[in-house]
């Protein structure tokens, strides 16, 4: 299995929609677990990949996203949206569609996305976080080198229940 990180093309809004548009993925984000969700739309969306595709010019975006090529195939994002040139910090985040879950897409695009972090900025902090409710997540993390940093808890306010979350951090 091939896999590559792409800057992101106008034409991969309807594929993203497609796979994003499942709980299972939106849910681990924590966009569909609040009390009161955002609507996921096509429109909304559109400006995110318009946003994205506008910051790979910049010298020093503010976020640097990618879509995740298994084997040509455009499986999912992998980004960050906060980049702090004063303290060197980074936070990242991902997703895959639920179909190509568990073969491992996840851990490569992510020690590729680091080389390319490092590639482009100075940093000595690379910040995630996972829910603790998504072990798979932290896995992903854990296996690129990021150590556990602690637990936030009740960070996240759902439906009916607050939502705890790990930190995750790899210094450099
Ligand atoms: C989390 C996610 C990115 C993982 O993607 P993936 O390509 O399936 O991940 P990988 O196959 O590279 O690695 C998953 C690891 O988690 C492990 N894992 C899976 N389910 C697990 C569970 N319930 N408990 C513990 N570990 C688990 C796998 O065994 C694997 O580890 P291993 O290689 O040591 O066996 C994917 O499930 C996803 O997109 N989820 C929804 C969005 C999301 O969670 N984004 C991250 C938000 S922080």
């Amino acid at each position: 299995m091939k896999i590559e990180l792409r800057k992101f093309k106008m034409s991969d809004l309807d594929e993203m929609m497609e796979m994003f548009l499942d709980e299972k993925v939106t849910d681990a984000i924590g966009l569909t677990l609040s009390s009161n969700p955002p609507k996921i739309t096509k429109k909304f969306e559109k400006k995110w990949l318009k946003e994205s595709i506008a910051e790979y010019k910049k010298k020093k975006p503010s976020k640097y996203n990618f879509a995740i090529i298994s084997d040509g195939i455009y499986v999912g994002n992998m980004g960050t949206h906060k980049i702090d040139y004063e303290n060197e910090s980074t936070e990242i985040g991902y997703w895959i569609g639920k179909k190509c879950w568990g073969n491992g897409i996840a851990t490569r695009a992510l020690k590729l996305f680091i080389k390319k972090l490092n590639e482009k900025f100075k940093l000595k902090r690379i910040v995630g976080f996972a829910f603790t409710f998504n072990p798979a997540s932290k896995r992903v993390m854990e296996k690129c080198g990021f150590k556990l940093e602690g637990i936030r808890k009740q960070v996240k306010k759902g439906k009916n229940k607050f939502y705890d979350d790990y930190q995750l951090v790899k210094i450099q």
